[in-house]
């Protein structure tokens, strides 16, 4: 489908969800612009009084916003005094203690646990309980390299209920990611499992904790979540210990300690356009805020819902949808440890199935992915319960929309692409379900609190009316936007604040169309995205030159139909050092895993002769990008490149190994 075509194409809200029984709680574009309007020309009055609705205050807060873009130095309910943990927990284990608060889903389908609020309040007081044993307090940094359990929540909330900042790992890096998150958060704590699970493999957390942490002393403790029971796992004495036999030994009550709104909640890891990976800061209230009030609006959810969120605890998108958002709200949420197509390809639709699940939120991957697989896997499945189904992370494609709007939603359920990054904390342009006509491929308006800009990307100056395109940001502070890079503001300045003065910048590419609408058209920058994975190009590169007989290496993402994009990888050679290139190319392979994570493979690595350069040395990527996506025909002016004559050399290099 062109993108003319499907910028043509409208589809209106589906007529079952006005008029089913769960009436939508924003039910007409005309309301839903009323609000943002109200949102954009008084944050102040419209965010106090969400803030009062959806949280509970220990101390009032008077100064709703405070700062600017300009000096770095946003804060939202500034004398506001809270708990996170008090917030997702311990209001409804009194209003509702028999509710359901977590559904594990886990590897095996046949392994379902259910934790009600009571017993979720009675966990996360245990675990903050042994933590504080360890001397963990208001703001020390944890660090959490665990699968896909409900002890990983548990955990979340117990650093959350005494102040302590999470650091939570993808359970997919390597050891050395591991080992480089640790030190720069300086956590002298570790909570993993003996194993993970996924998709019927064994994930080995305990042994990369183990391997992340050779250089002595780098922790004090680490506590261990006895999940599949392996004989092998090895625990060192005096750091070590079973998180069984704490918990086992700990009193279920531990008072909160109350933070500040402007306190840290938790830190995030994130690739950026330079090498070293950053810590993305998010505060108590702003954060909360934004999670829940975007589950209410985006996702629709009503006290009798159960809702699902299909990623990884790891990444910002179950912080904030499995996690914060949903449990702010005292919803049920679904936590799935396994892969959408384990043990079939039915997993996803069967888990739909089987919890009556309203909400289900994934990736274009994800949807891409099973589509192809054939849509047998999903007719076999009861779907009527669903309403509203997201997708998130990367461009979603019309087709794929489609697919999803019928096949899985039955033309009958909204869907919400939804645009947000780890740094926004929440989700600022959606559809929202009851509210908005969608155009498949688009993320639509901004959300409560959003004003998005389009600017032209080389003067910074900001293209107004439809029918724009350029890079986005946004014109002014929102409650959950990240504070700053942990122990590195001057990085968050320059990486958010200083490019567009007056303005945050995305880092993406966007259009707002004819009628308004806004199509996120991918990074600008060195990010590549991999099936949703953000991954820096200088990351990989800096892992590929380890080899030593690599002389240098550029990255590049190109197009990829069903992971949105994949990794390409040009490396030159020292002289004389390599007899067998496959060998190497193998190797190179093995060494981005090793360093980074099986997720950052490449798909392809070339060892050519040259990589195409300026005069002045600077490698032209755009060169590398045009000759991997089939472009080599529209490079435009070549003449400032060093040798021209180098392009035929790779073009025919990367037609080979197609
Ligand atoms: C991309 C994930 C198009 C975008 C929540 C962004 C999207 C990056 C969408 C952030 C979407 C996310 N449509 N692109 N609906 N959602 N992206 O930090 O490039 O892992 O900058 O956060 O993903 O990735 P992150």
């Amino acid at each position: 489908m062109s993108a003319e075509h499907s910028e043509n194409k409208i589809y209106p809200v589906p007529e079952r969800l006005l008029s089913g029984p769960t009436k939508p709680f924003i039910d007409s574009f005309e309301q839903y612009q009323s609000l943002w309007q109200e949102s954009v020309d008084n944050p102040s009055t419209f965010f106090a009084k969400a803030a009062r609705e959806y949280l509970h205050w220990d101390t009032n807060f008077q100064t709703t916003c405070a700062g600017d873009f300009e000096n770095g130095n946003v804060a939202w309910f500034l004398e506001g005094e809270l708990n996170a943990a008090y917030n997702c927990v311990d209001r409804h284990a009194f209003a509702t203690p028999d509710k359901v608060a977590i559904i594990h889903e886990g590897d095996d389908p046949n392994n379902v646990r259910k934790l009600t609020y009571k017993q979720l309040l009675q966990e996360v007081c245990r675990m903050a309980n042994v933590l504080h044993g360890l001397d963990v307090r208001k703001g020390d940094n944890v660090a959490i390299y665990m699968p896909m359990i409900p002890e990983t929540v548990i955990a979340m909330l117990a650093c959350a209920r005494l102040g302590a900042v999470h650091s939570v790992v993808f359970a997919g890096f390597s050891a050395e990611s591991l080992y480089e998150r640790i030190q720069d958060c300086g956590a002298r704590v570790v909570i993993t499992s003996d194993e993970g699970r996924r998709g019927g493999k064994t994930v080995a957390t305990k042994r990369i904790v183990d391997e992340a942490l050779q250089l002595p002393n780098l922790v004090d403790r680490v506590i261990v979540v006895k999940h599949t029971g392996t004989t092998s796992v090895s625990m060192t004495p005096s750091r070590d210990i079973w998180w069984h036999q704490e918990m086992a030994n700990a009193r279920p009550y531990h008072p909160v300690t109350v933070v500040s709104s402007e306190d840290p909640l938790f830190l995030l890891y994130t690739s950026g356009s330079t090498g070293t990976p950053k810590g993305v800061l998010h505060t108590t209230g702003g954060f909360l805020l934004g999670a829940a009030m975007t589950v209410k609006n985006i996702f629709d959810v009503h006290d009798d819902d159960i809702y699902a969120c299909m990623a990884d605890l790891g990444w910002i998108t179950g912080h904030t949808y499995i996690l914060y958002g949903p449990l702010c709200l005292g919803a049920t949420t679904l936590l799935f440890e396994s892969t959408p197509t384990y043990p079939t390809a039915s997993r996803f639709w069967e888990t739909v199935d089987k919890h009556k699940i309203t909400q289900f939120y994934t990736a274009p991957t994800a949807i891409r992915a099973l589509r192809r697989l054939g849509d047998e896997y999903v007719d076999r499945c009861n779907l009527s319960t669903l309403r509203v189904i997201g997708s998130v992370g990367e461009p979603i494609n019309p087709e794929a929309w489609e697919w999803y709007y019928k096949k899985v939603g039955h033309s009958q359920c909204a869907v919400v692409d939804t645009y947000w990054q780890t740094e926004t904390g929440s989700i600022v342009v959606s559809p929202l379900p009851g509210a908005t006509p969608t155009k498949p491929g688009s993320a639509t308006f901004p959300f409560f609190g959003i004003r998005p800009a389009i600017l032209d990307p080389a003067t910074g100056q900001e293209l107004e009316g439809n029918d724009v395109t350029g890079v986005l940001a946004i014109k002014q502070p929102w409650p959950s936007m990240s504070r700053t890079i942990y122990n590195n503001h001057h990085r968050f300045m320059e990486t958010y604040l200083k490019p567009y003065p007056g303005f945050y910048f995305t880092g993406d590419g966007a259009t707002r169309d004819k009628d308004g609408y806004i199509w996120i058209r991918g990074r600008v920058d060195d990010v590549i995205n991999v099936s949703g994975h953000r991954l820096s190009t200088s990351e990989i590169e800096s892992a590929l030159i380890l080899d030593s007989s690599v002389a240098e290496a550029a990255v590049i993402g190109g197009h990829d139909d069903l992971t949105g994009q994949c990794i390409h990888a040009f490396c030159t050679l020292k002289p004389n050092m390599v007899s067998d290139t496959e060998k190497l190319i193998e190797g190179l392979i093995q060494q981005v895993r090793k360093s980074i994570g099986p997720f950052a493979k490449p798909k392809q690595v070339y060892v050519v002769s040259d990589l195409p350069k300026t005069r002045s040395g600077k490698i032209l990527r755009r060169v590398l990008r045009k000759i991997v996506n089939n472009e080599a025909d529209q490079l435009g002016d070549t003449s400032t490149m060093a040798d021209p004559g180098i392009i035929q050399q790779l073009v025919d290099k990367v037609k080979q190994r197609h």
